[in-house]
């Protein structure tokens, strides 16, 4: 049995078709159902359906053989996994942003983002000592009211950056989402693994 977790949204909608390429359909579409455990076609193949935060915790613990996650997920994540493949998908930017033209505090800069650990070490390696505050959501909405100078997010269209009267500032590094294995997997069913990942590496190539 290999056990797949995935999350909902952009992840879902982007890996069913690579996954439909390498052979794998689930039996019900895990958008409309309300199971977290969902069969497919090919008996031997579940799929589980968590949030995208907690895919690297279901892949590492071993309660998942494998995983598609944002690499700024894994990154904020660090952890011991295997990530043999880049799907390409789920493409976007890890930025900071702010409100043009803003003067900066003399003091330290307030960041604010849900990325607490990859942004501590962006800004330990630019040897800026910064405030980090941590949020959930809504990043936004934080410098509009004083809560912070900077966030650190994800950008794609840069629309809801835009929207709320902000601009990206740093790139910090290329985003798109990975397919993570566990490590006693990779070893103790290496062959059915293997396979996999070469027919999505295919699926991925075929789409570039
Ligand atoms: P969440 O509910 O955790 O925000 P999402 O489905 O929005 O989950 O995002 C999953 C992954 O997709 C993120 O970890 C990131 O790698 C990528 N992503 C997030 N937002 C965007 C976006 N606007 N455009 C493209 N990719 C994105
Ligand atoms: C993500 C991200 C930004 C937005 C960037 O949010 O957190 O807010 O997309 O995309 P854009 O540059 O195209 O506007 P998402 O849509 O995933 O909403 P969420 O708050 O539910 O994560
Ligand atoms: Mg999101």
């Amino acid at each position: 049995m290999l056990t797949i977790a995935l999350s909902k949204g952009r992840i879902l909608d982007e890996t069913l078709p690579l996954l439909a390429q390498a052979g794998i359909v689930p039996k019900e579409h895990p958008e409309q159902s309300r199971k977290l455990i969902i069969e497919t076609e090919q008996g031997h193949v579940r799929l589980l359906i968590v949030r995208a935060s907690d895919v690297p915790t279901y892949v590492e613990q071993g309660a998942a053989d494998l995983g598609v996650a944002g690499k700024d997920v894994l990154l904020e994540y660090g952890g011991q996994l295997y990530s043999p493949l880049d799907l390409n998908i789920a493409r976007c930017k890890l930025m900071t942003a702010g409100v043009p033209g803003k003067p900066l505090p003399a003091g330290r800069l307030k960041v604010a983002t849900k990325y607490v650990n990859l942004t501590r070490r962006y800004y330990a390696e630019l040897g800026r000592q910064v405030e980090i505050i941590k949020l959930y959501g809504s990043m936004e909405l934080a410098p509009l009211v004083g809560l912070a100078d900077r966030i650190v997010d994800v950008v794609d269209t840069g629309n809801t950056l835009r929207a709320n009267g902000l601009e990206p500032m740093e790139l910090i590094r290329p985003i798109s989402a990975q397919l993570v294995v566990n490590q006693a997997s990779m070893k103790m069913q290496h062959a059915p693994i293997d396979a996999l990942i070469e027919r999505l590496r295919l699926a991925v190539a075929k789409t570039q």
